[in-house]
């Protein structure tokens, strides 16, 4: 596993916490101390206290220093379904519970949207290309693209994917309408209603929409803090005949956990063994803090059973109506799939992405938007720990851009709910995570949008309410 200069001292930060030797609110050692103590650069000190920071170790407050956090704000999981079920993917909670906008009169400050906010998508990158495309391919952007998506798009995507150890073909590569299109398709080629699979719980609204409208029944598999349970999925596998399980590897909305190597090799194993189609959804996959990008569990596999998916909605715009599916062996039910959704996704997104990916305008794009997020999530684990009341947890993401937050289980949700309602201020419900009731006391905060200070006075007030 790959060392960083700064664990010379954070290791040390790190046991005096865990042993208890140093206590919530203890004022840590400053910058300066500790460069002189170890021998190391300002900015390894600084670095290595941002690390803390993510991991809701430490806090810090302005002006002050750095102190050890509360530790009821750590990196605890969700409690975690223990014996799943399969049960009829029966949605019982309205969209106007996650994103929809709702009719409040109050400026709402929205953490409930998982999207870029206004000023963190490249707007002026994304006119400007718009612009230049229109100006360079004219009419014949009006005309339609071949099904499965223009070669040069494809091409481009797959060049990128090597970067990260991932090969696609360019013939099992079809262009989608977005993400969630692209998981219909997959769906829909390797399940027929009625049939049974395995979903992340908790696992995003829209996906779990998705499982309904293709009247399939679930099983939840527990997404805790080391990620999917692969344990609990082989169980399942062995007594249920499972059509297709659906997987985030990297950063999973809501718990922005990632599966290790290992825990990718092991179910795909699961998979390989059981003959089961894994539908891998990659579209956090580059918004990594730091480090490299994180790899996908198609790079692993020979059998073709992994489809894996994504889209530019998060990177870029989800006005940008563009994604792609690898669909392995079940290409050509996934080709007739996306056919008949539509002959041809839009030719000027096509050549918009792709102009994007040729330039590797893409790319350093990605650069300043995961530096933005990271600070969002430093910033997001601070206010939450100082904010809200004890036995609060939450889970902190080493990349994407969700939070996902358990209240004590004596929380009066819906008198939190109104009262954030009140304040102007907008989280996601955890019950709408599953077609259980397993996350009443969750909720998931976005941090995608820039922390103005009627932001950060929301969260605050949120976590009053319930002081
Ligand atoms: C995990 C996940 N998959 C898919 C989607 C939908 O993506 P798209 O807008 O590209 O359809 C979302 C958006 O919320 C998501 O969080």
């Amino acid at each position: 596993m790959k060392t960083y200069r700064h664990e010379i001292f954070t290791r040390d930060i790190e046991k005096n916490i865990r042993e208890g030797i140093w206590q919530p609110g203890y004022k840590l050692p400053s910058v300066r101390a500790l460069k002189e103590k170890y021998g190391a650069s300002v900015s390894t000190i600084q670095r290595g206290y941002e690390d803390l920071l993510m991991r809701g170790l430490v806090k810090n407050l302005p002006r002050s220093g750095y102190f050890v956090a509360r530790q009821q704000v750590t990196e605890k999981p969700a409690k975690a379904v223990r014996q799943p079920v399969v049960r009829d993917a029966v949605f019982q909670h309205g969209l106007s519970a996650t994103t929809a906008q709702p009719g409040n009169r109050l400026q709402l400050s929205a953490f409930h949207v998982a999207a870029p906010g206004d000023l963190m998508i490249p707007q002026k990158l994304l006119l400007r290309t718009l612009q230049q495309v229109v100006r360079s391919e004219g009419a014949g952007l009006l005309r339609y693209y071949p099904a499965s998506g223009s070669p040069a798009l494809k091409e481009q995507i797959i060049q990128r994917a090597a970067g990260y150890g991932t090969l696609f073909q360019a013939a099992e590569l079809l262009i989608t309408d977005g993400a969630l299109q692209a998981l219909y398709i997959a769906l829909s080629a390797a399940c027929m209603p009625g049939d049974v699979v395995a979903v992340e719980s908790p696992s995003v609204f829209s996906v779990l929409q998705v499982i309904s409208v293709l009247q399939l029944r679930v099983v939840e598999i527990p997404v805790g803090r080391d990620g999917y349970d692969v344990d609990v999925l082989h169980k399942v596998c062995t007594r249920t005949r499972i059509k297709a399980i659906i997987v985030t590897p990297n950063f999973h909305n809501p718990t922005g956990t990632c599966l290790s190597v290992d825990q990718q090799q092991a179910l795909l194993a699961i998979a390989q063994r059981h003959d089961i189609a894994l539908i891998e959804n990659d579209i956090y996959g580059d918004l990594h803090f730091s480090g490299s990008r994180p790899p996908t569990i198609k790079a692993l596999d020979d059998s073709g059973l992994v489809m894996t998916f994504s889209s530019y909605a998060k990177t870029l715009a989800p006005g940008i109506r563009l994604g792609w599916l690898s669909a392995g062996r079940y290409l050509s039910r996934a080709e007739q799939v996306r056919f008949a959704l539509g002959s041809s996704v839009s030719p000027v997104f096509q050549e918009t992405v792709t102009r994007l990916l040729q330039t590797h305008s893409y790319d350093r794009h990605l650069r300043s938007f995961r530096t933005q997020l990271a600070k969002n999530a430093w910033l997001t684990l601070n206010l939450v720990s100082c904010a809200f009341p004890e036995g609060t947890s939450l889970t902190m993401p080493a990349g994407g851009y969700h939070c996902w937050i358990q209240l004590p289980s004596r929380t009066d949700m819906d008198a939190f709910y109104k009262a954030c309602e009140q304040i102007g201020v907008r989280f996601t419900p955890g019950s709408v995570f599953s077609f259980s009731d397993t996350f009443r006391y969750c909720f998931r905060l976005v941090f995608a949008d820039t922390y103005t200070a009627a932001r950060k006075r929301a969260i605050k007030k949120a976590g009053a309410a319930l002081q």
